[in-house]
């Protein structure tokens, strides 16, 4: 964390980032050096949908959208926060393809935990929203920093797959 403040050289203890938030315009003044994302959204915006699952980047349960890209909050700091666009899950309700990707996984029968399925859900919208071939082998492949402990990646993918035909 240290370092990204470092290499910015930009903002300080103290100073006020500002950066979008399911599209509202926020604010936030720095008061602690070691702030990631996943705990400002979660203590200090109360949006709970990104869950803290291994902290280490590893497990894609605090999945969130910066810059339309599918990341892991648990390991972004507020550092590097500054003028970006982060979208939760609490952000895509309204969303076309949000909506039908829920859907499909409630026919697919596609979660079976409250834990995993928000980073699941994002990690899927993004891949619809990629310019790539949907297919079981891309959806896998993309879906490989996701874990699910309970096995049913397979009904995840199969969800995923319906929304894109
Ligand atoms: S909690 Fe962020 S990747 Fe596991
Ligand atoms: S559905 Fe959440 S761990 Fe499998």
């Amino acid at each position: 964390m240290l370092l990204n403040r470092l290499k910015l050289n930009l903002i300080n203890m103290g100073d006020k980032i500002d950066f979008l938030l399911n599209g509202e315009a926020k604010k936030y003044i720095i008061n602690d050096d070691d702030i990631t994302l996943l705990s400002l959204l979660r203590d200090e915006f109360n949006l709970k949908a990104a869950k803290y699952g291994c902290g280490m980047g590893q497990c894609g349960s605090c999945k969130v959208l910066v810059d339309r890209k599918a990341m892991n909050s648990c390991q972004i700091s507020i550092w590097d926060l500054n003028k970006k666009s982060v979208v939760t899950l609490e952000g895509l309700q309204q969303d076309a393809v949000f909506l039908k990707l829920k859907e499909s996984f409630f026919k697919e029968n596609a979660a079976q935990c409250g834990f995993c399925i928000s980073g699941m859900l994002i990690s899927c919208y993004s891949i619809l929203n990629k310019k790539i071939k949907i297919d079981k082998e891309s959806v896998s492949k993309e879906l490989q920093e996701n874990l699910c402990r309970c096995g049913i990646h397979h009904k995840i993918i199969k969800a995923m797959l319906k929304v894109s035909m």
